[in-house]
């Protein structure tokens, strides 16, 4: 952090004596009030529900220009790393800042192939849950039982623990997701296959079967590892944060992630694609193409309660970037699949199409973000629509990880509390006591 030439000055219409603040400058975005001294030197807090002023930490791993509609890991564009990387590839440049050369990234492949399987125990941990559970239900929970079968890599403060949890967890998790899959529909575990690629191997556990051989479609797996790529990070977004305050407590990495896995779970999220097909599926249901404009008007309509889910970001005031890749992915997945005309893609075009039209959205800069396509591309590969966000929780478990590991390593780290401003009763008697 550097200091920008100016600073802030807070003054008060009550004439109290106004304060200065220092500013900072990142490399690049905007730049930072410092009020860490403020409430010593006011007695007052800042009030801001939702994050939407405030810089809850320093980080060099991701940056969003929300306006330009860009994203950048470790600098780099993510059309640039979607085209051109693989996710493992991906991975080690989240971690350790920089893409490994030929050799770091063969031996960074075979370290994360090497941790593939989970304890057998974890099996019989699974078996306790209902079959019908939801899937993020269950990898809250076996994600968070991870801390109890790997205990050699639960201490957050030693750097080999943090090393090896990290590399478990961003092996483990694919095994984890297709097993919370078998077991739903009561299918016998597939082992991982060390010799298949990290894509490839999620695809042979989620669709093989022990009795045959499994063939891997290359186009699904590139397709799968584009998506990898596209959700493995996205700054200080709620799992994120989430993943990093929950960590802030010393806690161990499994379990941390497991919060950022809950997080993840709910519709303004991750879950956004699972809701994203269902709203078109409902769509369709209504009476499809023909029914958009009948749509969007409850859309429009704010006591409906009714949003157009994959449209609109926080941070993203353009196009998502992720989205153009991802609409070009779900060309290329259902071409090779022969499913062209498949109406719900043809629906999902319909409806951006209106909405990029629409002054409701053009005036909100509400614009399609990357789960308005993922979950075209996944139900079309075969995911089921409930274990769309499994497979983000999968994808984003590196982005968790590499920010948990910079908070820890970040010199100003603290525990992470925030302050409040309280609006219930001031103190009063219980009846009956002094
Ligand atoms: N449909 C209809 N109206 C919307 C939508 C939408 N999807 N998103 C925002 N708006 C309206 C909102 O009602 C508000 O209108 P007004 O100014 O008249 O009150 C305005 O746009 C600003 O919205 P906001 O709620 O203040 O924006 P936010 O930054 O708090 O919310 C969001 C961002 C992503 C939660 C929201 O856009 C949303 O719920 N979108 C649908 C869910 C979705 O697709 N989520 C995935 C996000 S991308 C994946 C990820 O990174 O996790």
């Amino acid at each position: 952090m550097k200091l920008a030439d100016n600073k802030a000055t807070l003054s008060f219409s009550n004439g109290s004596p106004s304060i200065e603040m220092p500013v900072y400058s990142g490399s690049i975005g905007p730049d930072v009030i410092d009020i860490r001294k403020l409430y010593g030197q006011t007695g007052m807090f800042t009030y801001d529900p939702g994050f939407l002023s405030t810089a809850s930490c320093q980080s060099a791993i991701t940056f969003i220009d929300g306006d330009k509609g860009e994203l950048l890991y470790r600098g780099y564009p993510i059309e640039q790393l979607a085209n051109h990387g693989d996710y493992l590839d991906t991975c080690y440049l989240l971690l350790k800042g920089d893409l490994p050369d030929a050799k770091q990234s063969t031996d960074f492949h075979k370290l994360v192939n090497n941790h593939t399987m989970v304890n057998e125990q974890m099996q019989f941990f699974l078996r306790g849950f209902r079959r019908d559970a939801h899937p993020m239900a269950v990898m809250t929970g076996l994600v968070g039982a991870l801390s109890a079968f790997y205990h050699d890599s639960t201490d957050i403060t030693n750097p080999e623990h943090r090393e090896i949890s990290a590399i478990r967890l961003i092996a483990k998790l694919p095994t984890l997701v297709a097993m919370s899959y078998k077991y739903g529909i009561g299918q016998p575990f597939m082992y991982p296959q060390n010799s298949l690629s990290y894509s490839g191997n999620f695809l042979r556990m989620m669709f093989g079967v022990p009795c045959e051989d499994y063939v891997v479609n290359p186009v699904l797996e590139r397709a799968l590892d584009r998506i990898f790529i596209l959700h493995a990070d996205h700054e200080q977004n709620a799992s994120t944060s989430t993943v990093r305050l929950c960590g802030s407590s010393g806690t161990n990495p499994f379990a941390a992630v497991a919060a950022g896995v809950a997080c993840l779970w709910g519709p303004a999220h991750g879950g956004a694609n699972e809701a994203c097909l269902k709203m078109l599926d409902d769509i369709q249901r209504m009476g499809g193409i023909s029914k958009v404009g009948e749509f969007m008007e409850q859309v429009k309509d704010k006591n409906s309660g009714v949003k157009l889910m994959g449209f609109g970001h926080r941070v993203y005031k353009n196009y998502d970037p992720r989205a153009k890749l991802m609409q070009e992915t779900c060309n290329e997945v259902l071409a090779e699949l022969g499913l062209e005309n498949d109406p719900m893609f043809k629906l999902a075009k319909q409806v951006e199409k209106i909405a990029l039209e629409d002054d409701y959205f053009v005036s909100r800069k509400l614009y399609p973000n990357v789960d308005f396509y993922s979950g075209i591309v996944q139900r079309a590969i075969g995911i089921p629509v409930n274990l769309f966000t499994g497979v983000f929780a999968l994808a984003r478990t590196v982005g968790w990880i590499a920010q948990l590991n910079e908070m820890i390593g970040d010199p100003e780290y603290k525990i992470g509390r925030p302050r409040q401003m309280f609006t219930g009763s001031p103190r009063r008697n219980v009846p009956g006591a002094k």
